[in-house]
């Protein structure tokens, strides 16, 4: 294929959408070719590649194998936590994914079933998406960090038939058993999952049920490998559930044939990788960026694709990352912001970097959260490479806005994502609906169609996806970001426009946390905000008001509702300060003034909203935020 320019490629996106995405869909194999590229019969329900046919699985894999790639390294495994490093060639991926997917077809699991993966960071976990995606059911990967209740919301909303877990994670120096986590949600669940399939891993034996639980090893005993299965490019390939403003979470869906062309392509004209390089994603495979980046993008590239499970710090040290890109000779790696702070607050010398040859990686690539240009600057200065903010979400599946590595390198500007991707017409609209300057702060938004990747529609949720995103700006998909585009076209994301927060590269949603502390029996109301953080970018702090003739002491009551928010949501939420409270700042009509008491936390000057019923309300706010840490400027 012809190489393009930013600029090229960005216009033949833009003007003739169906040639320049059929130019890029025919570097895979299809089964069937579509009829049409962009389908508008449904709009605002948008289709690509309509009436094509064609397997994720096997252009992510059997493909490489039948053009002679099957020695090529695929995957390599390293663990810092148990000790052990794999590879696996793609020949060798393929015959335990084909395995696995036979174990699958053996127990019952057909094309449109779905599959939860509930999985720490293992080969497995790996395997078993492909397997789904190989035999045309759809995987809804569930992230570690998620406690019993949001796994049973995911269970009841997805409707499994069989769910894919490990009998344990393992957390730095902590084992995490995850099973007893998988049992209570079946408990919880009303949904009836017919199997669970179980990884035994040496650190912690999980106990089965008979007849529902079978080891991941008797599954595959007497399996036969399962060929691909054809699927409608428009067909679902996975559900991967985000957070929104409430407690419910939205299940994202992908299709197979526009996720492949558009993750494939991405590969070489976003990070600048081909056929053969080592691509490292720093993240989970229960989050975007690691379906995206671990699995799919890389895969359908013919890269080998690094899984990684460890931390950035303490395991053993700061040092980790590099030791990784020497060892594995990375030429590209991606991780959040979070990490790369941790990281610098321990070594902020870089003296640990300076121990390995990193002389591979060409380029750094940060997604997740808003990188602070401090941290930009510092590791471009001890990396010596480009550090490359881009800007995502769950919903698009693939960059929004990025610097362009394979078309025209740009720039680099410490503190924006760059410039819109091809396929992704970005504008700023103020709340009327109407654009806004360059430089003006305003609702980030794309004009409709969203290029292939991009969410289909919410799971069984056509309406969701239509009120959630569409219906605010006719004609745009509302990102959820608000921010500015700068007189050079470059993309600045400032915060969210709703009640969603990001804690370490992890998008959380206060109104869920809000829901747990409102179940608690002594209190009446809560509030939940998301307040800067140094090193996680954002923490989650809450205040709560006490029913009346409550009894239970502060401390006490402190304690159980973090216990609560960990029991409930999962350690992952980081929640630890909440504080009491008699009031709480709301309007007249009795919204609770989050923006407020985040300008409160954050100890940024702010107006009292004209709208304010009782403004005596901030001052017990700021008190209490205070007690907690917050509402002082950094450094006082
Ligand atoms: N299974 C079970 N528990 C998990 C988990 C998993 N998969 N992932 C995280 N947790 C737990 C952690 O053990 C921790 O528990 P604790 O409260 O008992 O300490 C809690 O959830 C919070 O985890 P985390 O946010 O990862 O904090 P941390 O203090 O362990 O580590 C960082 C701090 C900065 C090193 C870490 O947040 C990090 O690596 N961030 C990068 C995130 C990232 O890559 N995001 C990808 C999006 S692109
Ligand atoms: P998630 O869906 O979990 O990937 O989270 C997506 C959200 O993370 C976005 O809507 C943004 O709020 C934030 N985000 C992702 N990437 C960036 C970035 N490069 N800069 C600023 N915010 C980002």
């Amino acid at each position: 294929m012809e190489k393009l320019t930013y600029v090229d490629a960005y216009r033949r996106a833009t003007e003739n959408p169906d040639v320049f995405w059929a130019e890029r869909a025919s570097a895979l194999t299809w089964d069937r070719r579509w009829t049409r590229v962009l389908d508008t019969s449904n709009a605002p329900f948008y289709r690509w590649f309509s009436g094509g046919r064609i397997n994720t699985c096997y252009n992510a894999l059997d493909r490489h194998v039948e053009q002679g790639r099957g020695g090529n390294l695929a995957l390599i495994y390293d663990s810092p936590v148990t000790g052990v490093a794999l590879r696996f060639t793609y020949e060798e991926l393929l015959n335990q994914v084909a395995s696995f997917a036979g174990a699958l077809r053996k127990l019952g699991v057909e094309r449109g079933d779905r599959v939860i993966i509930y999985m720490p960071m293992v080969p497995e976990a790996v395997v078993a998406m492909l397997a789904c995606a190989r035999i045309a059911a759809v995987h809804s990967v569930v992230f570690g960090g998620f406690a019993a209740p949001e796994l049973a919301k995911r269970i009841d909303d997805a409707k499994p038939v069989v769910v894919i877990s490990a009998s344990c994670g393992i957390e730095g120096q902590r084992v995490v058993p995850y099973k007893p986590l998988v049992d209570e949600a079946l408990k919880l669940a009303h949904h009836v999952v017919r199997h669970c399939i179980v990884l035994q891993r040496p650190q912690a034996t999980a106990a089965l049920l008979p007849g529902r639980d079978l080891d991941w090893s008797e599954a595959l005993i007497g399996a036969q490998r399962a060929p691909c299965i054809t699927v409608e490019a428009t067909d679902p390939l996975y559900i991967l559930y985000t957070s929104g403003t409430t407690g419910k979470p939205k299940g994202v869906v992908r299709d197979h044939g526009g996720h492949a062309v558009a993750l494939a392509w991405s590969m070489s004209a976003i990070y600048d990788v081909h056929q053969g390089d080592v691509f490292w994603a720093a993240s989970d495979v229960g989050w975007v960026v690691g379906h995206s980046y671990i699995v799919y993008g890389p895969l359908l590239a013919g890269c080998a694709s690094v899984l990684y499970e460890g931390k950035p710090v303490g395991t053993p040290d700061a040092g980790a990352f590099w030791r990784m890109v020497a060892e594995h000779r990375v030429n590209a790696l991606f991780t959040a912001p979070t990490a790369l702070r941790a990281i610098k607050k321990e070594d902020p010398g870089g003296g640990l970097i300076n121990k390995y040859d990193i002389s591979s990686l060409r380029a750094l690539f940060l997604a997740g959260e808003r990188c602070d240009p401090d941290t930009v600057h510092w590791a471009q200065e001890k990396l010596n490479v480009p550090v490359i903010d881009h800007w995502w979400q769950t919903e698009t599946g693939w960059p929004v806005a990025a610097n362009c590595r394979g078309l025209t390198p740009l720039p680099i500007k410490a503190g924006s994502a760059s410039v819109p991707v091809p396929g992704y017409d970005v504008r700023v609209l103020g709340d009327a609906g109407t654009p806004v300057g360059a430089g003006t702060i305003g609702n980030l938004v794309i004009r409709l169609p969203l290029p292939p990747g991009t969410l289909a529609t919410l799971w069984e949720n056509d309406e969701g996806y239509r009120d959630n995103y569409l219906t605010r700006y006719e004609g745009y998909y509302l990102t959820g970001d608000a921010g500015f585009i700068d007189t050079d076209g470059y993309v600045w994301i400032m915060s969210r426009i709703d009640d969603v927060i990001n804690v370490a590269g992890h998008r959380l949603s206060t109104g869920a946390i809000e829901e747990v502390l409102a179940g608690h029996p002594a209190v009446a109301e809560g509030a939940v905000i998301g307040a800067a953080d140094a090193l996680k970018g954002q923490l989650p702090v809450g205040l709560v008001i006490l029913k009346a003739g409550a009894t239970i002491s502060p401390a006490q009551l402190r304690a159980e509702l973090i216990d609560r928010v960990r029991q409930q949501i999962g350690p992952i939420a980081s929640f630890r300060h909440v504080a009491i409270v008699t009031r709480l700042p709301k309007t007249r009509s009795g919204k609770v003034l989050r923006s407020t008491m985040r300008a409160i936390a954050d100890a940024r000057s702010f107006n009292v909203p004209p709208t304010i019923d009782d403004p005596g309300t901030l001052e017990e706010v700021t008190g209490a935020f205070k007690n907690l840490g917050y509402a002082t400027p950094a450094g006082s």
